[in-house]
């Protein structure tokens, strides 16, 4: 029986409201539905939220994720046997391989439903590096002028997995070796298309939803247009205040929102070893709401 309670949990934000510390829990256990209300508005409004000293193991881990909805689909990442919901994210001390994820994203977008969002855990820390950083894409987006906002809240954009996970894609085309198992092929050249503006289902709010790692182009715009805007808007989310460097300890839990969120996971800990264990959190479609 759980003995938490949500008089007991406490929301410690960022200054500026994107991201929050949170304590007073204890993950292992469920919570009841009060405490897993307050916390989903708390993850509404904050967009990441990271839990300190918390030793899941790997099923206390899966039982966490699903108090927030069923499993997203992991699609090229071989997970770890009997878990099939569990990605190590694992970098040995002497991998060459460029550290994965190192590039802004949103995890999935690519697919039809992406999840809508992603659980985090650092089994172990490097002493220095492995920041993993978030970009605030509703304050992004609010922040342009009204004229822009209604213009991109028109546009759709086509996300695809081909860069990274393609016949030709950067992971198979990697010369040195990695130790996560990574899947290639033309699976990953699907594409699908979204709103370049999401609303946010809980907190109504409004994001870019657009990432250098997967949106290939804007529909309707011509390819230098598209590329242009593209650029544009990936310049805007990833300004220094906009991002916020999420560091790690070891037993951290973090779970961010990919809807209103890009995240790029930072390197700088070569000779040393860095494993996490990740889950998602099935998302629905993609829609922009006036
Ligand atoms: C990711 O999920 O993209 C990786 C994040 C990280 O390892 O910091």
């Amino acid at each position: 029986m759980s003995t938490q309670s949500s008089s007991s949990l406490q929301i410690h934000a960022r200054p500026t409201g994107f991201g929050a510390r949170v304590s007073g829990l204890d993950l292992s256990q469920p919570m009841p539905a009060d405490l897993r209300a307050e916390l989903n508005a708390a993850f509404a409004k904050h967009a990441v939220l990271y839990f300190p000293d918390q030793p899941l193991t790997i099923e206390q881990l899966e039982a966490f994720t699903l108090q927030f909805g069923e499993f997203g689909v992991d699609p090229f990442i071989k997970p770890l046997e009997n878990h099939p919901h569990v990605l190590e994210l694992r970098r040995e001390a002497d991998e060459k391989a460029v550290n994965f994820g190192a590039a802004w994203h949103s995890d999935w977008s690519f697919q039809q439903e992406p999840p809508a969002a992603t659980i985090l855990i650092s089994k172990v820390t490097p002493p220095v590096g492995g920041d993993t950083l978030f970009a605030d894409c509703c304050q992004a987006f609010e922040d342009l002028s009204l004229t822009m906002q209604q213009w991109l809240s028109g546009l759709k954009a086509v996300h695809s997995a081909v860069r990274p996970y393609g016949r030709s894609g950067v992971f198979a085309n990697e010369t040195e070796s990695r130790s996560m198992k990574i899947v290639t092929g033309v699976e990953a050249e699907k594409t699908f298309t979204h709103p370049v503006v999401r609303t946010h289902p809980v907190s109504g709010r409004q994001a870019l939803y657009v990432s250098p790692t997967y949106t290939l182009g804007i529909e309707g715009l011509s390819e230098a247009e598209s590329e242009h805007i593209l650029a544009f808007l990936f310049a805007r989310v990833t300004q220094e205040k906009y991002v916020y460097a999420h560091k790690w300890s070891q037993n951290m839990v973090t779970i961010w929102d990919n809807r209103t969120t890009l995240h790029n996971a930072g390197g700088g800990y070569d000779g040393h070893l860095r494993v996490m264990h990740r889950t998602t959190v099935a998302g629905e479609r993609p829609v922009y709401v006036a």
